[in-house]
C-alpha cells in the first residue's frame, strides 16, 4: 500500500505586482528587494476574493487533471474524495469559525468528504502530506485533496517594508491515492517518508498579534491598524538555513541516499539567499533546488505545491523519480518529506 500524488493544480490571484510597481507605495526597490531575496514580483488577490475562492479553484484544476488521467468525471471524483485538509493561517473566517475547508467542500461539489483547516503556517503542506498519509493508512479511505491556500496580503502590515515586499497570494492543491505500490523496496512509490518538528520558543519571531484570544480587540477600542505580521526576519533566516540543512541530512540519512539520488529538492519559496546558503552548507551541486519566489515571493503554505504543480505541468517530474519538499515557517515550525513520483 502507497500513498501518491496522483494530480496537481495551482491557482494565482490575475493581479501581478512588480518590485518597481511596489515601490510606487512603499520605501523600497527593485535593487534591494532582489538582492536580498530574489523576489521580483507578487500576486495579489483584489477585495472581492477570498481564500476559499483560490483555494476551490486550485482544487478544481486539480480535479480536472485527474479527470484527464483517468477518464473519471470531474464531478464523480469530487464526490470520491474521504476527506479535505486546508492549511491556512489566513482562511476566510477568524479562528476558522466555520473552517475554509467547508466553505470549499461545498464550492467544489465533494459532499461525501469531511473537511478540517489546519493552521501550521509556511510548514503546512509537509505536516499535510502526512497527516494525509495517516488517514489514508486506516478504514477505508481511498482519496484525500490537500489544499494550501493563502492571503496573507490580508495580515500583511503595508507599511512595514521589512516584511510586505516579502508575500504573495496564492493557492495550490494536490490528490493522494491510497494505491497497491509498494511503499518499500523495488518499485516502491508515493510518499516514503516525512519528518516533522517544532520550536515553540521561537514563536513570537513570526506573529500575528492581535485579535486572537490572548490579544483580542475590545470594545470601543482604536485600532490602528488590522492584524498584521510581525517577523524578525534576521532569527528567522537562522533558524531556515538550520532546518532545511538538518531535514535534508536527516531524511537522506534515514532512507540511505544521498543528494546526487534526489531528481529535485523543491523547498519552501521564502529567500534565495536562504536556499543558496543551505545549498553551500549541505555541498549540493548548483541547480538540485528548485525555485520560484522571482515569480509568487513567499505564498507561505502554498508555496511548495504551486512550485510542485509547475514541475508537474511542464513535464519535468518523471515516473520514478526520488524528490524532496522542505518547508519552515511560523511557530517555528519545520519539516521535509521523500517522495517517489
Ligand atoms: O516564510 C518564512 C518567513 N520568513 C522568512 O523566511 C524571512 C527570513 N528573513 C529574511 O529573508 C531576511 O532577514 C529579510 C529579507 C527579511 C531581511 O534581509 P536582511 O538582509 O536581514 O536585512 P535587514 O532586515 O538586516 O535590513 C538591512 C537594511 C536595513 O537598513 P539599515 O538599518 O541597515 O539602514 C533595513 O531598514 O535594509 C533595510 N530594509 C529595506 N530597504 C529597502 C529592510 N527592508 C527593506 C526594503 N527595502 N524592503
Amino acid at each position: 500500500m502507497a500513498f501518491e500524488i496522483v494530480a496537481t493544480g495551482r491557482a494565482l490571484p490575475k493581479n501581478r505586482i512588480t518590485n518597481d510597481e511596489l515601490s510606487a507605495t512603499v520605501d523600497t526597490n527593485d535593487e534591494w528587494i532582489r538582492s536580498h531575496t530574489g523576489i521580483g514580483s507578487r500576486y495579489i488577490a483584489g477585495e472581492d476574493v477570498a481564500t476559499s475562492d483560490l483555494a476551490a479553484l486550485a482544487a478544481k484544476r486539480a480535479l480536472a487533471a485527474l479527470a484527464k488521467k483517468t477518464g473519471e468525471p470531474e464531478n464523480s471524483i469530487a464526490e470520491s474524495i474521504d476527506v479535505i485538509i486546508v492549511s491556512t493561517s489566513s482562511g476566510d473566517y477568524v479562528g476558522g469559525v466555520p473552517p475554509t475547508s467547508c466553505v470549499v467542500q461545498n464550492k467544489i461539489g465533494a459532499k461525501n468528504a469531511a473537511a478540517f483547516d489546519m493552521a501550521v503556517c509556511c510548514t503546512g503542506f509537509i505536516y499535510g502530506l502526512e497527516i494525509a498519509s495517516g488517514l489514508l493508512s486506516t478504514g477505508s479511505r481511498k482519496r484525500i485533496l490537500l489544499i494550501c491556500a493563502e492571503l496573507l496580503s490580508r495580515i500583511t502590515d503595508w507599511s512595514d517594508r521589512g516584511t510586505c515586499v516579502l508575500f504573495g497570494d496564492g493557492a495550490a492543491a494536490v490528490i493522494i491515492e491510497k494505491t497497491q505500490a509498494p511503499l518499500t523496496g523495488d518499485g516502491k512509490r508515493g510518499i516514503l517518508r516525512c519528518l516533522l518538528g517544532a520550536d515553540g520558543g521561537g514563536a513570537e519571531s513570526l506573529i500575528v498579534r492581535r485579535g486572537g484570544s490572548k490579544n483580542p480587540y475590545r470594545k470601543n477600542e482604536v485600532v490602528d491598524k488590522p492584524p498584521h505580521i510581525e517577523m524578525d526576519g534576521r532569527a528567522v533566516y537562522n533558524f531556515a538555513v538550520k532546518t532545511i540543512t538538518d531535514v535534508i541530512s536527516k531524511l537522506l540519512e534515514q532512507e540511505g541516499v544521498g543528494i546526487s539520488d534526489l531528481a529535485v529538492i523543491i523547498p519552501h519559496q521564502a529567500n534565495v539567499r536562504i536556499v543558496e546558503a543551505a545549498r553551500k552548507r549541505l555541498g549540493a551541486p548548483e541547480g538540485v533546488f528548485y525555485t520560484n519566489m522571482e515569480e509568487y515571493a513567499n505564498t507561505s503554505a502554498a508555496s511548495i505545491p504551486i512550485a510542485l504543480d509547475e514541475l508537474n505541468e511542464a513535464g519535468r517530474l518523471k515516473k520514478g523519480d526520488l524528490i524532496m519538499v522542505v518547508g519552515f515557517g511560523g511557530g517555528l515550525t519545520f519539516g521535509g518529506a521523500l517522495i517517489v513520483w
